[in-house]
């Protein structure tokens, strides 16, 4: 008999073919899209054994935002011990974990490139298969860390820096677009409307803060109409505010203003969910993203969930803004369906793959 030792490639597809029976691999998961270099060790798709994140805000705030070619570099500087905490604190080692999942886009391409390159040397030393995730779709499996109960189908709010979309998960790990912004993202809005008002960076969460002293009636910004039943636009909104601001001075009831442009944002995204769950007979909404941490959001969509008998998922805050744990869920549902990348995996920065039409 001719016994030839088998391939990388045959050892890593019989290993997933196990793997997809026995339904309970850890991952090491890997982000690194944006500011957070992030790291973390997730059991089933659902259960965190560790999850580090090392925030760069600190060092961006001095530039007012996030500068690329400062956060690659401090990518570069941070990712080893990241990831060494992460696999430390799970108590696993490499040769027991199932696969190395890491984010592709979208995101800052350098960013992003740091995080693949790791992962793909990390894969290759220990035997593992490399598990391409796209971010948003970490945003979307964060509820299932968070809800163990939570399975498709149901709708989910994404509301990020980069995207506000209205999407449906559907079983076997398939997601459709129904609605997105024509303009702005919800965070965009935010961090743009924070600027405006001389709030420092990270403008989103400060505002949302501020907002919570505030009469959200104060002011009657505009909320936009589209042709999209489930479409959003921020930019009418922005521009309202720069022309009250222009008119009457950022110190004038900063409060006010701040709570009243959240209360407009937060309005057009429980809104437009809302409707799309009642137009499709949805059972359950989750809601994903960095701007699922605001404190509005989260109260207005549970109270609008409740009063039109919709479960609503909304992750703890931590869960919220970019994780790790998050690309360890997504990297779960992605080997299931038994995706894998060769070693050959380039960043998306523009990613648009998620969704079938
Ligand atoms: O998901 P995320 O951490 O990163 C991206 O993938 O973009 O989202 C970051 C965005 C930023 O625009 C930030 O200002 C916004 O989420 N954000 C918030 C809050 N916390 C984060 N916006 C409003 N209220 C918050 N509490
Ligand atoms: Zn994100």
């Amino acid at each position: 008999m001719n016994n030839v030792a088998p391939t990388r490639e045959k050892a890593i597809a019989n290993k997933i073919e196990r793997l997809r029976q026995e339904n309970r691999a850890c991952l090491l998961a890997i982000e690194t899209s944006c500011d957070e270099t992030a790291a973390a060790v997730v059991e089933g798709g659902r259960v965190i054994r560790s999850s580090v994140v090392a925030s760069q805000m600190e060092t961006h705030a001095l530039y007012g935002g996030v500068v690329p070619e400062i956060a690659s570099r401090k990518h570069i500087e941070t990712i080893a011990q990241v990831v060494e905490r992460a696999l430390k604190e799970s108590g696993k080692t490499p040769q027991t974990l199932a696969g190395v999942a890491v984010t592709c886009g979208p995101g800052l391409v350098g960013a992003l490139l740091v995080g693949i390159n790791y992962a793909k040397a990390f894969a290759y030393a220990a035997g593992l298969p490399l598990i391409p995730v796209n971010h948003m779709e970490g945003h979307i499996c964060a509820n299932y860390i968070a809800y163990p109960e939570l399975a498709p189908p149901f709708l989910c709010l994404i509301a990020s820096g980069g995207h506000s979309q209205i999407i449906e998960a559907r079983i076997g790990g398939s997601y459709r677009l129904l609605g997105q912004t024509k303009d702005d993202a919800a965070g965009e809005a935010f961090d743009k409307a924070a600027r405006v008002l001389s709030i420092p960076y990270p403008g989103g969460p400060l505002l949302d803060e501020l907002a919570e002293a505030g009469d959200p009636n104060a002011i009657p910004f505009p909320r936009a109409k589209l042709d999209g039943r489930y479409d959003f636009s921020f930019s009418g909104l922005k521009t309202a505010l720069v022309r009250f601001v222009q008119k009457h001075g950022s110190d004038y009831g900063k409060a006010d203003i701040a709570a009243s442009f959240r209360k407009a944002v937060v309005d057009a995204l429980v809104d437009k969910t809302i409707l799309a769950a009642r137009e499709r007979n949805a059972a359950a909404i989750a809601v994903a993203g960095g701007v699922a941490a605001n404190r509005l959001l989260r109260r207005e969509m549970q109270k609008k969930a409740k009063q039109n008998g919709v479960a609503c998922y909304i992750p703890p805050v931590a869960l919220c803004t970019d994780n790790a744990a998050m690309i360890g869920a997504a990297g779960f549902v992605r080997l299931m369906c038994g995706e894998v990348a060769g070693l050959t995996l380039n960043a998306a920065p523009s990613d648009r793959g998620l969704f079938i039409t």
